[in-house]
């Protein structure tokens, strides 16, 4: 294998790149003046979270990773961030509480702005121009200067996701995820809403363990962890000019991370083992994420865990499937086998909305909440009986009440999608439907929790 530099991918086949940048040499210097700029995350939060999913990886704890398929500038508010990182923590609440078993948090945020397209051009009653590929590439307005990439996007991108951390760093330490400030947590969202009652039901069950904790001289001002949590943030690691420039060897240990998210993954159009996207990811030290469609072979897993995590570390490589309720009981067994048959170890994560997208009559890209519950629900099931932890749930969602995603307790039709679909990309669960999914998956895991073993009759 060729030497590792963060541009040795530049000699490989990459796909999902954009090449009709009008301007190469604008570009260049863009990537020149981010290679410049302050880091995003550091290396020491990586190896932090890398820590944790090896955590996951034994079977010691739970990955709950979501966010919005697709960030953007018009879109980009305090209020939805703060309404997405509520709904992380409400999910991971009600996941810990039911499993017993600390939940890892990271956001499809603060960075997830390029998507892969399936298709390179669109066309509208007769005009051909480029598909939209994400805000940090060209904008979404069906015109061709909008379409046109343009490398200033990027500068942009990087300001808009510094921004996003600041304030996700001030929410997770400045008080606001304090447990104690659970029911404050649910305002606004209990009342009106049909799993109201079950939340409130739990978080007064976390108060009333509070109250006893403190009791015994456990408070927030003895344990300070008890006023934070830990929030991690990720994306699809699509733009590699951009995660190069983003690139920086640590001064603490000599290895390169890459400093634009805590986690990066390869999506499903990019995993090709010769290519450029695994190249690139194999040599970075972040925790990884692959996806893994219905169309991935033992015989092409196998390789790929190999060339990405060739040391074997638990909690560097995370397998997050994406089958479709359909087909995840066909596939995902054999894998599964496979890489615990190899003794290899990984996170296994499912992200059951890429495989069950499908076009509503009036035209919607949507997706059936009944099939991302059943493609999770068998996920566990799978994981369970082949013996190895169902570790994650990897999700498109958003803290704002849209209407993309269709059924949940609140039956969504397909004559309601067109309320308020907000998406830049494709749908996601709204916080309703999302907090609906973490309670139906938490029966789930509820069911394999150990029980307590026999005490011994003394005397
Ligand atoms: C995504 O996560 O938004 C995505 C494009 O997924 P996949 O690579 O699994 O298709
Ligand atoms: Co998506």
């Amino acid at each position: 294998m060729q030497r590792w530099t963060p541009s040795s991918w530049r000699s490989k086949p990459a796909k999902h790149m954009p090449t009709d940048y009008p301007d190469a040499e604008a570009l260049s210097r863009v990537e020149d003046r981010l290679h410049a700029m302050p880091p995003l995350v550091f290396a020491g939060e990586a190896r932090r979270l890398k820590s944790l999913l090896g955590n996951v990886a034994r079977g010691d704890a739970f990955l709950l990773q979501g966010g919005d398929c697709a960030e953007s500038f018009r879109e980009f508010h305090a209020d939805s961030i703060r309404d997405t990182f509520r709904l992380i923590l409400q999910m991971a609440v009600v996941l810990t509480f039911s499993a017993g078993k600390p939940v890892v948090k990271v956001g499809r945020i603060a960075g997830q702005f390029a998507k892969p397209r399936s298709e390179p051009i669109e066309t509208i009653d007769g005009v051909t121009l480029p598909s939209y590929r994400g805000d940090n590439i060209n904008g979404q307005d069906f015109d061709l200067v909008s379409r046109t990439p343009d490398p200033e996007r990027l500068m942009k991108a990087y300001g808009q996701s510094a921004s996003t951390l600041n304030l996700l760093r001030a929410y997770a330490g400045g008080g606001y995820a304090d447990l104690h400030n659970i029911h404050g947590w649910t305002l606004g969202f209990v009342d009106d809403s049909p799993l109201g009652a079950r939340y409130r039901e739990l978080t007064d069950k976390i108060s009333e363990a509070l109250t006893f904790m403190a009791a015994v001289g456990v408070t927030p001002e003895t344990h300070p962890d008890l006023k934070r949590v830990e929030v991690f943030t990720s994306h699809e690691a699509l733009l590699l000019g951009f995660e190069e420039a983003m690139t920086r060897v640590d001064s603490q240990g000599g290895e390169w991370f890459d400093t634009s998210a805590h986690m990066l993954w390869i999506g499903e159009r990019t995993r090709q083992l010769d290519g450029a996207h695994v190249e690139f990811m194999r040599g970075i030290k972040n925790p990884i994420g692959l996806k893994c469609g219905p169309n991935m072979e033992p015989e092409d897993l196998l390789p790929l865990i190999e060339a990405l995590n060739p040391a074997n570390e638990p909690g560097r490589l995370t397998v997050i499937g994406r089958f479709g309720s359909d087909k995840i009981g066909a596939r995902l067994p054999a894998l599964m086998r496979a890489t615990k048959r190899a003794g290899y170890h990984v996170v296994w994560s499912t992200d059951p909305m890429h495989g069950n997208t499908l076009k509503a009559a009036n035209g919607y890209k949507t997706r059936p909440f009944e099939r991302i519950l059943s493609e999770v629900r068998t996920f566990v099931e799978i994981a369970q009986a082949e013996g190895v932890h169902p570790g994650g749930m990897h999700l498109e969602m958003t803290g704002q009440n849209v209407t993309e995603c269709l059924g949940g307790a609140r039956a969504l039709t397909e004559d309601e999608l067109s309320h308020r679909y907000h998406t830049h990309c494709d749908p996601r669960l709204n916080a309703d439907q999302a907090l609906e999914l973490a309670f139906l998956v938490a029966e789930n895991l509820k069911a394999q929790r150990p029980v307590a073993p026999p005490r011994l009759a003394v005397g």
